[in-house]
């Protein structure tokens, strides 16, 4: 990668930060600044020790109290894989997919954990939801960053959870594990691209701000920035300490914006419902579904 740092980021946002003199030639942070998701791939599928050897990567990511509550499932058997790819097959790109992986949160190993020690488990509300998904969604980077690293190309797929119930049966996986996002791998077909600049604008200090907002009632929107679009839904907190680096504009929960136009997801309120199933049992961990 010649290209420097700062050329890179203002590639990608129209208000970049200054770059420090020493960073601009730190080839790993010029490859995260320079990335992109791959959609078209080579056909040959990734060896699956390269795919154990990523995902043992992604999981020396950062994990809430290290409890690990994720898994990543390789999925290494053809039909499987074929049944998973068909979940999402709106979006046609997916139908060449070399590999598959999934990446799921797992509140159930720490409920485990407590059982082994008599306890109760306390946390039995959104915290299930929330830190195993946050863990997922950690080692769903880390493994893309990895990955890319190694010269492959990835693009998460997140609507396989439009129809989490079908994947989850599909996987086999057990009671308060759910899908997060599926991950497409491979040989990039083409050198991918960083995503351009999004209609509605894409600025570094909406979402990066080292500046406490003040603030005395917590508004439930705010209007967006001039030019933009978008409503942009308010929902920092202002508990934080006045140093900390946290979010000035917030994009809505569950909203991407695509071509300009903000959409409203489901999936979560799907997933939602696969986080105290009681049907299904099956291991978990960093394994290969079969
Ligand atoms: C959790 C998650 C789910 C995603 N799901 C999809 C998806 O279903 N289909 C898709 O084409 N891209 C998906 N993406 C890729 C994003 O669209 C992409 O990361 C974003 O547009 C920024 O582009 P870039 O990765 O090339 O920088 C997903 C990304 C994340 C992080």
């Amino acid at each position: 990668m010649s290209d420097h740092l700062s050329a890179l980021l203002a590639a990608r946002f129209s208000d970049a930060p200054q770059v420090p003199a020493d960073l601009e030639q730190v080839s790993s942070l010029q490859a995260i600044a320079g990335r992109g998701s791959c959609r078209s791939f080579e056909p040959d599928p990734v060896p699956l020790e390269t795919l154990r050897t990523l995902g043992a990567i992604a999981l020396a990511s950062p994990s809430k109290s290290d409890l690990q509550q994720r898994d990543i499932v390789i999925v290494d058997d053809a039909e499987q894989k074929s049944r998973l790819l068909d979940l999402v097959s709106d979006q046609a790109w997916t139908a060449q997919v070399p590999s598959l992986v999934v990446f799921c949160a797992n509140n159930r190993r720490q409920r485990h954990l407590h059982e082994m020690q008599g306890l109760e488990f306390a946390n039995d509300h959104l915290d299930a939801f929330f830190n195993a998904s946050v863990d997922a969604g950690i080692a769903l980077a880390s493994f893309v960053i990895a990955a890319e690293a190694a010269g492959l190309g990835c693009c998460p797929i997140s609507t396989i959870r439009n129809r989490a119930a079908e994947a989850s049966d599909i996987l086999g996986l057990p009671d308060h594990v759910f899908p997060v996002a599926a991950l497409a791998i491979g040989r990039p077909a083409a050198a991918p691209r960083s995503a351009p600049a999004c209609p509605c604008g894409r600025r570094f200090t909406w979402t990066v701000s080292t500046r406490r907002q003040p603030q005395t009632s917590r508004p439930t929107t705010r209007s967006a920035p001039p030019g933009n679009p978008m409503q942009i839904s308010a929902a920092p907190t202002f508990t934080a300490p006045a140093t900390a680096t946290h979010g000035q504009w917030t994009r809505p929960v569950n909203t991407a914006c695509r071509n300009g136009k903000a959409s409203r997801s489901s999936s979560a309120t799907k997933v939602s419902a696969l986080i105290n199933p009681q049907r299904r049992s099956g291991r978990a961990g960093l394994r290969s579904a079969r």
